[in-house]
């Protein structure tokens, strides 16, 4: 590999700006340099935003595998790619050398092709943040299925969902999880979803909380005694550069959660040069993300990102608050963490601790500190920055999406400034742009409107599985030859973006992405439900986090109890996952709404927000004497 690294403002203001200029030569260069071609490209970049298509390093032929792996065997085979840190502090932690992840993900790979996998089917990965997920991912890769992982915490009909809408024929899971002190029965929530799915023909199951599970007869099979017999040889496949690599799912504004599609070699290029700039990676040092794989920060910032560059990387199975609130800071100084990238809401729940769980703990290893999923508030940002980094380390306030694949807006540590609650500065190759409400773009700095990207890069997903329409109607439409990306956002007097939030109907709760929508739709699913509206309000932990009202069908006292409010938790529970239940349910005679009957969101969330002084005119409104009985009512 070639030093593609940044290391001074003057260069990454050369770099940026060449990146900008001639981004094809530029891009180019760092492919060309930095991985390995079966084939070479015939044209570097192919775009037309109307449409949408983008095709880069169109007709070049590679196996990301081989990038994340096979070529790092000769010159740092023995170094340990995966660090598997488990739940448990007190079992073993695991170091996994590139030369043993060659040999897993090979005989992973001769698994999943004598299971019948083939290039191009798609492969469900249900697992907790154990080694098998990581290489159950690379496996896939390594023969040219692909992936679709769904985060294990996410309910049986969640599951169901999408494995039905990208027809996956294998799903892998374990038997169960542990989180804590608790363990999740996976397998049985896979049972339960696969009585409605009928494209699945296999089911592979690792071992790992050693629990009495159902097998069912000729589907379900014992992924260890699979691999135990399996050959580590495995050729990888030849794969063309824009050859789906996974499908991930997220949540939109309405309907179904869309299967982001990223393919091959724009998203390795992009995920491998943004980890060694952003996250400022040298030979020796140990990363830690605590993302889930089941999220695109894990898919990136895991998984392809850090193992393109021969990195160590850390995968944990447990939570922040498992045995104790110090174990993020036992881990930091266990493994001499070089590079800390966490959540805002992570960061909130431990600030609330106290200092005394960090106190004990050496963490002078740590450089660089990372935040991403959310925005990061002024208070949370300097508790990082005081009793994490010792206001030493820079943090990186890094703005992407699951669309994005990629890392969009941060600062580079030690290369360009750092501005708490904002992410400052476009990265290499972003050419980001603010639009005002008429559709034209704001010029010139101090100034807020929609967040858009004008120019491809490497990692944007390419399409919605089986939904093009979709993909064309959410981000190239509001917009024209823009990729508008549902954030706002405001740009200071010298060109630092600040992401203001989401402009449409997703809410982010603890950095998961949730749509009001599916929501709505499961709490109507109640009997005793006529309608319900769901808005986002401030949480000091979450960021945000949920506010319901619902009218029920029978105005009765008697029935707005706590009993209903826990059953309409449950059934979200149940359709979505405990991360979407309500933290506050207000029942009402009804719901504010305009004249043509569309629910009146705006007016909810100022309320459910406590600045019901800002709700401006609500005269003109179908039932404006509803939204009285609502302040009157609302809980705060
Ligand atoms: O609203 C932005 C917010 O998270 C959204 C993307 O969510 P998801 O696809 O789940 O990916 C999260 C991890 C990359 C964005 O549209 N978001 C993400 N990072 C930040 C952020 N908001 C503010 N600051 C950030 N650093």
């Amino acid at each position: 590999m070639s030093n593609y690294k940044i290391n001074n403002l003057q260069k990454y203001n050369d770099v940026y700006k060449s990146s900008v200029n001639d981004p094809e030569k530029f891009w180019e260069d760092i492919a060309v340099k930095n991985f390995i071609w079966k084939k070479k490209w015939d044209s570097v970049l192919e775009w037309d935003f109307s449409k949408p298509e983008i095709k880069w390093f169109k007709g070049a032929k590679l196996n990301i595998t081989e990038n994340c792996i096979d070529r790092h065997l000769k010159v740092r085979g023995d170094k340990t790619a995966i660090l598997f840190e488990p739940n448990n502090p007190d079992e073993e932690t695991q170091y996994i050398t590139y030369n043993q992840l060659h040999k897993k993900v090979n005989k992973f790979a001769n698994v999943l092709k004598q299971e019948g996998v083939k290039k191009g089917d798609r492969v469900c990965i249900y697992l907790p943040m154990i080694p098998e997920l990581a290489i159950s991912v690379l496996a896939c890769a390594r023969i040219g299925a692909i992936h679709s992982v769904v985060f294990a915490g996410f309910s049986a009909n969640a599951l169901a969902t999408r494995i039905n809408d990208s027809k996956c024929s294998m799903i892998i899971t374990a038997d169960g999880s542990f989180r804590g002190a608790k363990t999740i029965d996976l397998k049985g929530i896979v049972d339960e979803a696969l009585e409605k799915c009928s494209c699945i023909k296999n089911v592979l199951v690792a071992k790992r909380i050693m629990s009495e599970i159902n097998m069912k007869n000729g589907r379900d099979k014992w992924l260890e005694t699979l691999l135990y017999n399996a050959s580590d040889q495995c050729e990888a496949e030849i794969m063309d550069a824009e050859d789906p690599l996974f499908i991930l799912y997220t949540s939109g504004s309405t309907g179904m959660p869309k299967g982001m599609v990223h393919t091959t070699a724009g998203y390795m290029v992009y995920t491998a040069y943004t980890f060694k700039n952003a996250f400022q990676y040298n030979e020796n040092d140990v990363y830690w993300c605590t993302a889930d794989i089941g999220w695109i920060t894990g898919h990136s910032y895991i998984v392809y990102g850090p193992l393109a560059n021969g990195a160590t990387t850390v995968m944990f199975e447990g939570v922040p608050s498992y045995p104790n609130y110090g174990r993020f800071w036992n881990i930091v100084e266990k493994h001499k963490i070089s590079q800390f990238y966490t959540a805002p809401t992570a960061i909130r729940a431990l600030a609330k601790q106290g200092s005394h769980f960090i106190e004990n703990y050496d963490l002078s290893s740590i450089n660089v500190l990372g935040s991403v999923g959310e925005p990061i508030n002024e208070e949370a940002w300097h508790w990082y920055n005081d009793n994490i980094g010792k206001k030493k380390s820079p943090i990186i306030d890094t703005w992407w999406q699951t669309e994005t694949g990629g890392i969009m807006i941060t600062s580079i540590p030690n290369v360009t400034p750092t501005k708490p609650t904002f992410a400052t500065l476009p990265f290499i190759g972003v050419q980001a742009c603010l639009m005002d409400e008429n559709n034209n773009e704001l010029e010139g700095n101090q100034v807020e409107g929609k967040l858009c990207i004008k120019f491809p890069w490497p990692s944007i997903a390419r399409t919605i599985w089986g939904n093009h329409k979709r993909y064309k109607e959410t981000y190239f439409s509001a917009f024209k030859n823009k990729y508008f990306t549902g954030d706002g956002a405001l740009r200071d007097d010298v060109g630092n973006y600040r992401i203001t939030g989401r402009v449409d109907d997703v809410i982010i709760v603890s950095g998961h992405n949730l749509g009001t929508a599916p929501i709505e739709d499961a709490i109507n699913e109640h009997p005793m439900v006529a309608e319900s509206a769901i808005v986002g309000f401030p949480h000091y932990i979450k960021g945000c986090a949920l506010y319901g009202y619902i009218t029920l069908k029978n105005v009765s006292e008697s029935n707005h109890n706590d009993n209903t409010r826990k059953e309409i938790n449950e059934l979200i529970n149940i359709r979505i996952g405990p991360i979407a239940k309500l933290d506050k349910i207000q029942f009402t005679s009804g719901l504010p709404k305009t004249r043509s009957g569309k629910i009146m969101r705006r007016i909810l969330r100022k309320i459910a927000c406590n600045e019901t002084s800002k709700l401006g005119d609500t005269s003109t409104l179908l039932n404006p004497e509803v939204v009285k009985e609502i302040i009157d009512n609302a809980l705060m």
